[in-house]
């Protein structure tokens, strides 16, 4: 089966065509014929945030050239003589952008052989999520193609367990740790399509307080990246001991649930930034390191004790945040210590969001013929994976 994917959830535009086999376990294969991205992220530094409005813009400009781009890999691009497409006017009245530059590539070009559509319902920002699912409906029109309403937060539990065009290794109960700029969730699955949150952020994502304690020092947008090289840095040439009056609470850490907070270490970045104003460039590095540590610790703990106790088999780290090294590296050793549970990260291509782990989860609803009706399709930007 040939799946066209669209993730337009936050700052990232992204297509991609897979072919896929099988089912959800190890007779599973597929090929990527092709994968493509653009980021907004640069236009976004200015706010220090991804700014809904501007990233659906960018969207609604980059779509067509995406899709133009992965047809063209995948050689599925067939040209032909100008022939008339159902009107896309009504459906893309609020993409102007997007309908100028798709009518003319529709008409001019072959319907490619593709079997279903998957696009990213949410959760996400809600404009930016619309030009994807009225993107997919457009094509879906003119194509008379199926579509797969996809859970952003499935993708990134699927996309972090392929490897080598195949799943890897694993056996349910999966306990995954999904950690990006939007979410912080410790999501069980106990079989393929159900899904249970058993803890989450009850203030600020775990990326966000990245984003955000990067801009307290100064660092730009985004803010993850940024602070892990500071704190590495940190720990290979400096001092071992954290400075007095660098040590940040290590939030809901010792509470018997499994829900996390990370606006409180924010806020006592902020009071120390305050405190010690201006910052020399080694205090940065320790404050990152500091911050990184607590990061660490509060998820490693929580996902541990999750694990324990629901004799999860899998751990599955996805989102944005699991490209962290101290993070993975904290995990793994603490998983090696115990002998709990085989811990899958992806690669930071899937780490980050992308249109293939979209495909991948897309494809294993669309096996089942799990399609959604496009009449009622709608961007849900608080879409939970167990609704
Ligand atoms: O999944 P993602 O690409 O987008 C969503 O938020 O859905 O995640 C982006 C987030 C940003 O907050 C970014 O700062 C964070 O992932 N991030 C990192 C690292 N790389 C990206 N956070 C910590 N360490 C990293 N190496
Ligand atoms: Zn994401």
């Amino acid at each position: 089966m040939r799946i066209l994917s669209i993730e337009t959830s936050c700052d990232e535009s992204a297509i991609s065509l897979l072919e896929a086999t099988g089912d959800f376990g190890p007779d599973f294969r597929y090929t990527i014929l092709a994968n493509a991205l653009s980021s907004s992220a640069e236009m976004h530094i200015q706010y220090g945030g991804v700014f809904p409005n501007v990233a659906k813009r960018e969207h609604a400009k980059a779509l067509t050239p995406l899709l133009k781009q992965v047809l063209k890999d995948a050689g599925a691009a067939s040209p032909r003589p100008l022939a008339p497409i159902p009107n896309l006017t009504t459906l893309l009245a609020r993409e102007p952008e997007l309908l100028e530059q798709l009518v003319p590539f529709l008409e001019t070009h072959e319907k490619p052989n593709v079997d279903a559509i998957a696009v990213t319902a949410g959760p996400g920002l809600e404009p930016a999520l619309w030009v994807g699912i009225n993107f997919a409906k457009a094509l879906a029109l003119v194509w008379n193609l199926p579509i797969v309403a996809t859970n952003h937060m499935e993708g990134h539990i699927i996309g972090s367990m392929v490897d080598g065009e195949k799943l890897r290794a694993f056996d349910f109960p999966i306990l995954a740790l999904l950690i990006s700029g939007g979410h912080t969730e410790l999501v069980l699955s106990r079989t393929f399509g159900e899904y249970t949150i058993v803890g989450q952020t009850r203030d600020d994502a775990v990326g966000e307080a990245f984003d955000k304690v990067a801009r307290l020092l100064g660092l730009p947008y985004p803010g993850g990246p940024e602070i892990s090289r500071l704190a590495s840095r940190a720990r290979q040439q400096i001092l071992e001991a954290t400075p007095p009056g660098f040590v940040l609470p290590r939030p809901m850490m010792k509470e018997s649930g499994f829900d996390f907070s990370f606006s409180g270490l924010k806020t006592a970045v902020r009071r120390i930034v305050e405190a010690h104003q201006p910052l020399s460039d080694e205090q940065k590095m320790l404050l990152a390191r500091e911050f990184e540590d607590a990061a660490a610790d509060v998820l490693v703990g929580k996902t541990m004790r999750a694990a324990e106790e629901y004799g999860a088999s899998t751990i599955v780290v996805g989102g944005g945040v699991s490209a962290n090294t101290h993070i993975k590296h904290q995990l793994a050793a603490s998983l090696a210590n115990n002998n709990l549970a085989t811990l899958l990260t992806p690669p930071l291509a899937l780490a980050t969001d992308n249109a293939l782990m979209i495909a991948l989860a897309g494809y294993f609803h669309a096996a089942k013929s799990e399609y959604a009706d496009p009449t009622t399709l709608v961007a849900r930007g608080n879409l939970r994976i167990d609704m």
